[in-house]
């Protein structure tokens, strides 16, 4: 029996070396742990022993028990340590690398110009009108005083939805919009920026693009309080130093109508390539509301005026960045957009 015992340690401990897996090392637990297992089998036999070996024998049989138990735990983070040099052997991490960088997004030159618009006519006391893209023909056109087969349209071909809807073709629409809404309240004193659309395509035009519109309406308000509001909104944007000038021009929504010059940023108004010699850059169409737009929104033209402007945001970018093309602002290629 004592033998027997002897025996068994002996190869036990033999097999635990060689085992090479953990799928071996638990064999090697059936193998002699288990049901039929041989240290089992050695206690069942313990029977037959005279009953003075028995403790000797009992405690030998415990012995070899707990030392196979001891030794399957050993082999097991022996070979799971191996296991993980083997790893770290083969994946090389090198921590004083540095990071990979979180690219960050900028914001788009025509947001950074719409917020700038936005900044300077809130801070002048403006709130924010807003109308549909896909706009009546009555609002469009109707409203602004361009009844249907006004040569005027002409100047704004457009998309049309049906015969009753468009794509707006400015932003000037809004003006009777926000008159509906206000009359007979006064002041009325609106911005309303937007896309619109119009069937022009080159360098300097896009089929769709983006105005501001503003609108004034109040009892007393002359030529003078738009230029006034002009030449403020144009030294925020452009610089103290801008000066602004008015040319008589024609809308069939005002009267009277202007285009509005800005002296040009670049040389300062001696005469350059931007501003094609002339020392002047028109920005924008203004005027006068005229009296049927007042009138169609509710407004009596003897006791109040108004005036209305509009500005293109993209052509607001291209003079403030420098922008030569129109296009790329709508191409969303980063070597561009990453320099704002
Ligand atoms: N709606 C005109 C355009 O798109 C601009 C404008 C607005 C002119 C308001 C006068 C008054 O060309």
């Amino acid at each position: 029996m004592l033998e027997k015992i002897k025996e068994i340690r002996a190869a036990m401990e033999r097999e635990l070396q060689e085992a090479a897996s953990s799928e071996q090392l638990r064999e090697l637990k059936v193998k002699y742990l288990g049901k039929k297992g041989s240290i089992s089998e050695i206690s069942k036999s313990m029977g037959k022993l005279q009953p003075e070996e028995r403790p000797k024998a009992g405690q030998l049989v415990n012995d070899l028990r707990q030392a196979l138990e001891q030794n399957l735990a050993r082999r097991q983070q022996e070979l799971a340590d191996r296991a993980l040099q083997a790893q770290l052997a083969k994946e090389t991490v090198d921590v004083t690398l540095p990071g990979r960088p979180v690219k960050q997004g900028s914001r788009h030159p025509l947001t950074l110009v719409m917020d700038e618009l936005k900044e300077i006519f809130l801070g002048m006391g403006y709130t924010i009108a807003e109308g549909p893209q896909v706009e009546l023909d009555y609002y469009n056109f109707e409203r602004m005083n361009l009844p249907a087969d006004h040569p005027a349209r002409d100047m704004q071909d457009s998309f049309y939805i049906d015969a009753k809807r468009l794509l707006r073709t400015h932003t000037s629409p809004v003006q009777a919009r926000a008159m509906d809404k206000l009359c007979p309240q006064a002041p009325v004193k609106v911005i309303s920026p937007g896309a619109v659309y119009r069937r022009d395509d080159d360098a300097t035009h896009s089929p769709m693009f983006h105005q501001v519109e503003g609108l004034v309406v109040d009892e007393g308000i002359s030529l003078a309080d738009l230029k006034g509001t002009l030449l403020n909104f144009v030294r925020q944007m452009f610089g103290e130093e801008r000066e602004i000038r008015l040319r008589p021009s024609f809308f069939p929504f005002t009267e009277p109508s202007v285009e509005v010059d800005i002296s040009c940023m670049l040389c300062g108004g001696a005469g350059c390539r931007t501003c094609k010699d002339t020392g002047w850059i028109e920005i924008l169409g203004a005027g006068m509301v005229h009296p049927n737009v007042l009138r169609m929104s509710g407004y009596d033209p003897e006791r109040y005026t108004g005036f209305a402007f509009g500005v293109g945001v993209e052509r607001i970018a291209m003079l403030k960045y420098g922008i030569d093309d129109m296009r790329v602002i709508f191409e969303n290629d980063v070597r561009f957009l990453q320099q704002f």
